[in-house]
């Protein structure tokens, strides 16, 4: 099934553009409009809040997400873990809806959590890449990610298809409600597909980065800020899982509040700089690390590089830009596993879905 390919991760890496269309052409209607169920849309709009509960790779789409539905959809949101939330539930607003994120719909943690919102009598919405799962099943409502089957336990077209589509309920719901959309996310998704293609095309300029940063480190940082910030969280959770590298990721400005400590010579530091109104303050964190020996990694996106950046990416709308940044960063860990004779698809230790609590 992986074809001519070494792993299904690869293979699933290099499905991402694919991915991108296949969504833009599965939440059209037959006007040519982005849509999506009626239903989905009127629970959006008659809840006071979401809560969005997800694990790892899901959860950081979700953090992603929960940007989309604040800032396109005017829709407050909450995103939890959901293991932490189902033990220690926060004070709920009057009108929830719940929004699970889910690859496999399978996580115990996360159903253990829609079991009891249902017990309380409130509604929910699956995100799932699996149709009949037990998620979608017991959930109200159901989008589907339309990544295709996802082998490698390491996620990556789920999360970008997690993300593509949370962009798209966010959207259709604001229009819903009547609030203004000023840009077309189909044309937007088109652009983000062809960015993510360059991306997956530039393998041997990241193979190299990955053999310069990573050959021999024994851990790494990963920053950035606003949705940079998120997306951090994933680049390090992925290194972390297929190459056993310890990999941390975090908001550029929490360094000096503890982790600089960790600053050696050649500690190998990845920066994100997608984000305007933040790209000067992540350049400074950049500094800071830097005059404590850290080796950086800066990629920047294009219109905001500067002279000595490792990787400059296309352009795409500022939101979406977690669709693009976040391809280099699951190419640098499959090589660096790769390069360090790890098993790739399925790395120690983890299973593809957690099926215990
Ligand atoms: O199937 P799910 O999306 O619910 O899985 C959640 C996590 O177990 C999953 O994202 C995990 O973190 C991945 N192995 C990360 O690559």
């Amino acid at each position: 099934e992986k074809g001519t390919y070494p792993h299904y991760m690869l293979k699933e890496i290099d499905e991402q553009p694919a991915v991108m269309r296949k969504i833009i052409q599965a939440y059209q209607n037959d006007a040519g409009e982005l849509a999506i169920d009626s239903n989905i849309l009127e629970a959006i709009n008659a809840s006071d809040r979401l809560y969005i509960i997800a694990a790892g790779t899901s959860y950081h789409a979700g953090l992603v997400g929960k940007e989309y539905f604040e800032k396109i959809a005017k829709k407050p949101v909450e995103v939890h873990i959901s293991s932490e939330f189902g033990y220690n539930m926060p004070i709920l607003s009057e009108k929830p809806l719940f929004i699970f994120i889910s690859q496999s719909g399978e996580t115990a943690d996360s159903r253990q959590v829609l079991v009891k919102i249902k017990e309380m009598g409130h509604k929910a919405l699956t995100v799932t890449n699996v149709q009949g799962s037990t998620l979608s099943r017991e959930a109200d409502f159901t989008l589907l990610l339309h990544a295709g089957p996802e082998i490698a336990v390491a996620s990556t077209k789920a999360y970008v298809a997690q993300i593509a589509v949370l962009a798209v309920a966010a959207t259709v719901a604001a229009k819903h409600a009547g609030h203004d959309v000023d840009f077309d996310l189909i044309q937007e998704l088109g652009i983000v597909a062809n960015a993510v293609q360059a991306m997956v095309d530039s393998k041997e300029e990241i193979e190299a980065i990955a053999k310069d940063f990573l050959e021999t480190t024994r851990n790494a940082f990963f920053i950035g800020r606003n949705v940079d910030f998120f997306v951090s969280l994933e680049g390090a959770l992925k290194l972390k899982e297929i190459s056993y590298i310890q990999a941390e990721g975090f908001a550029g400005g929490e360094l000096k509040h503890g982790t600089i400590a960790l600053i050696e010579d050649g500690t190998p530091v990845f920066a994100l700089v997608t984000q305007k109104p933040v790209a000067l303050n992540i350049r400074g964190n950049v500094k800071e690390v830097v005059a404590r020996g850290a080796k950086p990694c800066i990629i920047a996106m294009e219109g905001m590089e500067e002279d000595g950046d490792t990787l400059v990416l296309p352009k795409v709308h500022s939101l979406l830009t977690p669709l693009v940044s976040v391809i280099p960063l699951q190419l640098i860990s499959y090589y660096a596993a790769l390069h360090r004779d790890c098993d790739v698809d399925k790395p120690r230790n983890l299973a593809k879905s957690v099926t215990v609590e």
